[in-house]
């Protein structure tokens, strides 16, 4: 078995750390690093969130903190979703291992440089650390081998404005840099961990039943986020978008529609600011520069979900 090679850039709290797991315990893919954001939590409670995910897969895998607010915005966190410390019920955590070092930015810069179109990056959070690389470096567009994206949504509701989700809010103009970089990416919007991709209260129970460390800690860290999700955003059920995208990229077959358009985020309007817009039906002739998920097959990310939790 050839093994992928996965970078993943987080704001690890909650979901983030499932998406995590999910890798670290996929048998073909080996996470050579993770590079931590400031977003859902501040930095530093991030990376502790990270690194303890890591710890309890087991792995070593290298932790590297990065930029701790974004390129022109004010910083801004979701503790009011995730719970104080991010985890949910699980409160502050203590990893054993410190971080790798401060310099997420140049790591990824020497990572793909070293190894160009051969690692696959996942980014989970706002896309700051990958835009300012790409600052640095512009040639880290065509070495990151295929770039999956959780952000954005696609012409459709947004989760922290009307017209925005959190991960491309928080950075807009790092979001618009990484978009127009040349990268090849797929935009996985906040849509699909939506109505039916939400894990039901059975589809809990049978993850609770599996009894694991893995399986509880999926759980517990999300106790906060269901919280929220049902209370705020009207969710029957927990809602994952980290790992469905992290599930797309362990296995292209979950995502059932996808298609190449012009998409830019809107930056001018505070209104609108972080807004992805897809133009689905090529009405301003610009050339495509992403690739953008429409559907995602449903009872295959649930079940890659709990075979990565076994
Ligand atoms: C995204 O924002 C964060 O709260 C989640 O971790 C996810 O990456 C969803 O909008
Ligand atoms: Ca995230």
């Amino acid at each position: 078995m050839t093994t992928r090679r996965f970078i993943i850039d987080t704001d690890t709290a909650s979901d983030d750390a499932v998406a995590i797991v999910m890798a670290l315990q996929w048998p073909d893919v080996e996470v050579d690093a993770i590079t931590v954001v400031y977003g859902n939590m501040p930095l530093k409670i991030a990376s502790a969130n990270a690194r303890y995910s890591v710890e309890i897969c087991g792995k070593e895998t290298p932790v590297y903190e990065g930029c701790a607010h974004p390129l022109l915005r004010s910083v801004a966190h979701a503790d009011w979703f995730h719970g104080p410390y991010g985890m949910g019920k699980l409160g502050e955590l203590h990893p054993q291992r410190p971080a790798a070092g401060q310099n997420a930015v140049a790591e990824l810069i020497r990572r793909f440089g070293e190894a160009p179109g051969e690692i696959t990056l996942v980014t989970l959070g706002p896309l700051t650390n990958i835009a300012a690389a790409l600052i640095v470096e512009p040639r880290l567009a065509e070495w990151v081998k295929e770039c999956y994206i959780m952000g954005g949504a696609a012409n459709c509701v947004g989760n922290v404005t009307p017209a925005a989700e959190f991960n491309i809010w928080c950075d807009p103009e790092a979001a618009r840099i990484v978009f127009h970089s040349g990268m090849k990416c797929l935009m996985v919007g906040w849509e699909h961990c939506r109505f039916d991709s939400a894990l039901s209260f059975e589809e809990m129970a049978a993850i609770r039943a599996l009894d694991t460390p893995l399986a509880h800690f999926a759980l517990d860290c999300n106790s906060y986020a269901l919280e929220a999700g049902m209370t705020i955003q009207g969710a029957s059920g927990l809602m994952l978008p980290d790992p469905v995208t992290m599930a797309i990229a362990l296995d292209n077959r979950v995502c059932t529609r996808r298609s190449r358009h012009y998409v830019d985020v809107a930056c001018a309007e505070e209104l609108t600011r972080g807004m992805t817009v897809v133009d689905e039906l090529n009405v301003t002739g610009h050339k495509p520069n992403m690739e953008v998920c429409w559907e995602i097959d449903k009872p295959l990310w649930k079940e890659i979900l709990a075979q990565t939790l076994r």
